[in-house]
Formats: structure tokens, C-alpha cells, sequence
């Protein structure tokens, strides 16, 4: 399913692909702002704060702009946030030095490729969708998870909102991500078995104006940037959209559905 969403994705917009680092490198900024202060709110955060303590490491695959990092690093013994965009460690770093938490590291690289010592819990945020080879990527995260591993990632298809402006202008569904089931699927062939947890999180996504959602949207889709294309976006969002606090504009939807899924390594 990875493969195959990836090669479409790659056809319909070269070089578009999310499974670069320089991808994240140009949205590190974006990124950051969007997520900036949502952590405390976060029913993921409060689930892994259940299992560390102030003695515990923790390991933060493709920890972004680390807003899950960051918040741990004051509560445990030491945090480790790996990433492969320069641009998202770069903000990581700087936060920390901003807060003074001395016991983030950071490690750049692709986590199919980093060495890095193993840790009490292992977080992974948003990140196992775009793995290559999602098995190899579980894999690794338990094989580096001494007491707890999580993984959150959404617990509806990834189209769920757009799957409608999708087959609009590309006239079919487009190849599905993985989810979080398949993600238990490949631990139980690992033999781990999975502890699932639903939870409900925002829709992040507004807008100060409909230009900038088509502009977003049309990224999204992997559209070209045309000027027809672009009016017939926003021909399609403009009844869509609503009008949140602050005069936003957003999606319809204010919360969906994640998963968080944890598991013990055996024997440990
Ligand atoms: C959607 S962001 C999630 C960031 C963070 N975990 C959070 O929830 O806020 C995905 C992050 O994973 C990183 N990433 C994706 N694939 C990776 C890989 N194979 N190795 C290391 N980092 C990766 C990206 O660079 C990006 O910063």
C-alpha cells in the first residue's frame, strides 16, 4: 500500500512525495506554527505521560518540531528526537535552548538508518504513514524500546475529508495510505500485540482567506497550479468551507478520530 500510494503520488506530482526530507525541510516553519502549543491539550501526550517517569528516556521517532519532545524533556531523564529534515531539528534546538532543557538531543537522519541508543518509551507521532517500508520502521522502534513503544496516527483514512475534491479532478479514489490497522496487523506479525486507543483531536486547518485554502488544498491534491485548476478549487471549497473563531476559515469538521497504539516489547 506504501509502495503504491507512493508511485502515484510520484506521477501525479514528481518530486511531491512527503517521503523526502527536504519536503519537511520547506514546510518546518508551516509545520511548527500549526502544532505550537497544542501538546498540553493533547490526549497522546497525556497517554505516554502515564507510562514515564522522572527517570525514564524517551525516544521521539521523526519528532518534527518537537512539540512532543519538547514537552516530555522537563518530565523525564532525557529525550532523544530524531528526524531527518535539518530544518525541523534546527527548531527543536532552538526551542530547547530557549527553555533550557539540557537533556534533548537531537539526532538528524533517516530513522531507518540512525544508531541510537535504546530507550524506556519510544514515541512516534504522525510519521508511520509515510514510512517506505512500515515494517521495517516497527520493527526498528521495537527493537529500540526497552519498556513501552506508541505510535499515533490517524484512525480514518487520510482522504476521509478530501476524498470528494479528489475524485473530482483526478476521476478516482486515490490509492489508499495505510492506517493504524494495518500498522497492528504488521505487529502481529512481529508478534506484538497492540493496545488500542481511540481519542478524538482538532482539525488544525485555517485559513485567513479562500485563495489561501486553495493554495493548500491544491498541494494537497497534488493538482497543478493553474489558473483554471485554481478557480475550479475554489469554486468547490468556497460553499465548503465555514467561518471559525476569529473570522478562519476552516473544514466543516472540528474534531477526527486518532489511534493510539502501544505495546510492550516481549520480555522486556
Ligand atoms: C507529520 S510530521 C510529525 C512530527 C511530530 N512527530 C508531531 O507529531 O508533531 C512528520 C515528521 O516525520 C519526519 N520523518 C518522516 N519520515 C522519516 C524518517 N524515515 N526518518 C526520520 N524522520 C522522518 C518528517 O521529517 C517530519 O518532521
Amino acid at each position: 500500500m506504501a509502495r503504491e500510494r507512493r508511485a502515484e503520488t510520484e506521477t501525479l506530482a514528481p518530486g511531491r512525495s512527503a517521503v523526502n526530507p527536504e519536503f519537511w525541510d520547506a514546510r518546518a516553519k508551516k509545520f511548527a506554527q500549526a502544532v505550537s502549543g497544542t501538546a498540553t491539550r493533547d490526549p497522546f501526550l497525556a497517554r505516554v505521560r502515564r507510562d514515564v517517569t522522572r527517570s525514564s528516556t524517551v525516544l521521539d521517532v521523526g519528532a518534527g518540531s518537537g512539540r512532543f519532545s519538547l514537552a516530555l524533556a522537563p518530565r523525564v531523564r532525557e529525550v532523544t528526537a530524531v528526524d531527518w529534515s535539518a530544518a525541523m531539528l534546527k527548531l527543536v534546538a532552538a526551542q530547547a535552548r530557549r527553555l533550557g532543557l539540557a537533556n534533548l538531543t537531537c539526532v538528524s537522519g533517516a530513522w531507518e538508518d540512525v544508531e541510537v541508543a535504546p530507550a524506556d518509551v519510544t514515541i512516534c507521532s504522525y510519521v508511520l504513514p509515510l514510512a517506505a517500508d512500515p515494517e521495517v520502521f516497527l520493527a526498528k522502534i521495537d527493537r529500540l524500546t526497552r519498556r513501552r513503544a506508541f505510535v499515533y496516527l490517524n484512525a480514518v483514512s487520510a482522504e476521509l475529508l478530501m476524498d470528494p475534491f479528489w475524485r473530482h479532478f483526478h476521476g478516482r479514489p486515490r490509492r489508499p495510505a495505510p492506517t493504524y490497522l494495518d500498522a497492528v496487523g504488521i505487529l502481529r506479525d512481529l508478534k506484538r500485540s497492540a493496545t488500542v486507543e481511540i481519542v478524538e483531536i482538532p482539525v488544525r486547518a485555517r485559513f485567513t482567506t479562500v485563495a489561501a485554502a486553495v493554495r493548500a488544498y491544491a498541494d494537497t491534491l497534488l493538482l497543478d497550479d493553474s489558473p483554471a485548476v485554481r478557480k475550479e478549487l475554489r469554486g468547490l471549497l468556497e460553499p465548503w468551507l465555514v467561518v471559525g473563531e476569529g473570522g478562519k476559515l476552516r473544514p466543516p469538521v472540528r474534531t477526527l478520530p486518532a489511534a493510539i497504539l502501544s505495546w510492550s516489547p516481549a520480555g522486556r
